[in-house]
């Protein structure tokens, strides 16, 4: 499965993709405004740090206008991947957008009609948003699975992005349940770093270390 951050702040994808587990970045409105920076110098800086697809939200609600918001984001980076909401416009843009190559993340599906949908337009990837459901009392990840298996059964390409992943539990089912690709918040993809064990298990060793002769050979300057 692949990881990608959920997140427009550089600083916090400069360090994510240092630890070396970040396939690429997934973005929003709402995340971009966050970051209360200039557009298109953001997506271009995002770019050159991740080597890997960076999706970015078209803002037109028209399906022409989404077409036109998407050639002009496709023309900032070579690893742009268009965001489309699935509206009945967003799939009229979306049919299109395939047709002329340009990578497209069909975003805000909540329904399993809405992924077969998009697979059959052709989407590069599809999100999703599992914790959005979480909150109104659904079961999100079974979505995923639904997705999966309809996928699966009809030999779709359309990778599935499990999205609005809330806590490390999501990130385990993600996978078991064989999403493509989960996006997290920093927060969230740090967390997955964490066990309180390995902390406890080496701070003992350290201490023991300490009584090895010689312990000098492995003192690093550094
Ligand atoms: C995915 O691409 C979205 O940016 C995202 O996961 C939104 O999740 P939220 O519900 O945490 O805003």
């Amino acid at each position: 499965m692949e990881l990608f951050i959920d997140t427009a702040n550089v600083k916090q994808i400069k360090e994510a993709v240092s630890w070396g587990v970040v396939d690429g970045v997934t973005t929003n409105p709402t995340k971009v405004a966050a970051e209360g920076r200039n557009f298109f110098e953001l997506i271009k800086e995002i770019c050159s740090i991740v080597n890997g697809p960076v999706s970015v939200e078209v803002i037109s609600t028209n399906a022409e206008g989404m077409i036109d918001d998407a050639q002009k984001l496709a023309e900032i980076h070579e690893n742009i991947v268009v965001k489309i909401p699935a509206t009945i416009e967003g799939f009229k843009a979306l049919k299109i957008l395939s047709q002329k190559k340009i990578k497209t993340n069909l975003t805000l599906v909540f329904s399993p009609t809405q992924a077969l949908l998009a697979a059959k337009a052709n989407a590069t990837y599809v999100s999703p948003f599992i914790g959005r459901l979480d909150d109104i009392g659904h079961i999100g990840m079974e979505l995923v699975k639904q997705v999966r298996t309809i996928y699966d059964n009809y030999c779709f390409k359309t990778k599935i992005i499990a999205s609005a992943i809330r806590h490390p539990i999501h990130v385990i089912d993600a996978a078991l349940a064989r999403a493509d690709v989960c996006t997290m918040t920093y927060e969230i993809m740090k967390m997955l770093f964490y066990h309180p064990l390995t902390e406890k298990g080496l701070q003992g060793f350290l201490n023991d270390w300490e009584k090895v002769p010689g312990k000098e050979f492995l003192k690093s300057e550094k």
